[in-house]
């Protein structure tokens, strides 16, 4: 079976905006799993753990035939397989097929994670990713991690995901208003795709969905999409002229 054909039987695919399922370009997919394949440690950490049962639970992460196209997606949704080189930054990497492929392209990736699941500890490590460890707690800057082009973060769960205190709008907002002055570049973008609530099979907030779109974002399923950030710049200028009249 072709890399592109296995991206029709991802559940994941219904939230990528719209986008072909068969954009993934073979050759593009074929040679970052050539990649992998020569990658002595990844097909050891492969070998090694229980086969995986697909679509369950996190060694379902090495079956790299399934995953890497499916990868390609945000990809080619972002353009990242077009851009000069840029900064990325990845928030909650995982397994870290995502920055990987990312890097393929020249571009330079940061990632951020716990470091509390070893298979992703291990996987993060044979890929070569540069991930930094820190927990993303509400209300909490994140550290001096400098500025970037494109932050990332796929099946989002720092925003304590399933949890009855899930981040709402105030929450959002601090997260939010954090990268946008200390960690993007001016003409950045945030991307997420956060994960349904099982509370409601969405957003798990009310109204949560529209104070994002009320920042700008674009939102089909669980993307949220931040291309321009003139509003959340807007409003964060409106808040600090309130704070300091005279400033
Ligand atoms: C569902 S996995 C998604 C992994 C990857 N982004 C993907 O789409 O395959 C969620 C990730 O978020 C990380 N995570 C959970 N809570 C976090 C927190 N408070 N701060 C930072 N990362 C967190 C987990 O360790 C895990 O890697």
């Amino acid at each position: 079976m072709k890399p592109s054909s296995y991206i029709h039987s991802l559940s994941r695919i219904a939230d990528t905006d719209g986008a072909d399922p068969m954009a993934p370009c073979p050759d593009e997919v074929e040679a970052v799993i050539a990649a992998l394949e020569n990658n002595a440690e990844f097909m050891r950490i492969v070998r090694e753990n229980p086969a995986p049962v697909r679509g369950i639970g996190i060694t379902k992460y090495l079956e790299y035939r399934l995953y890497v196209p499916d990868c390609f997606i945000p990809v080619h949704l972002l353009g990242i397989d077009a851009l000069p080189p840029q900064r990325i930054f990845d928030i909650g990497t995982g397994f870290g097929y995502f920055p990987y492929i990312c890097e393929s392209y020249d571009h330079e990736v940061l990632c951020m994670d716990l470091d509390t699941v070893p298979l992703y500890n291990a996987s993060v490590a044979a890929l070569g990713l540069d991930r930094r460890t820190h927990r993303i707690e509400r209300f909490q800057p994140l550290p001096d991690i400098g500025r970037f082009d494109l932050i990332t973060a796929f099946s989002v769960c720092f925003n304590r995901h399933n949890y009855p205190d899930v981040w709402g709008r105030d929450e959002w907002w601090y997260f939010l208003r954090n990268l946008v002055n200390d960690h993007l570049t001016p003409h950045g973008r945030i991307f997420m795709r956060l994960n349904p609530e099982v509370s409601d099979g969405a957003y798990g907030v009310e109204g949560l969905k529209d104070f994002f779109l009320s920042l700008d974002a674009r939102i089909t399923g669980m993307n949220v999409d931040f291309p321009d950030l003139s509003r959340i710049r807007e409003i964060i200028r409106q808040e600090k002229s309130i704070a300091s009249p005279t400033a």
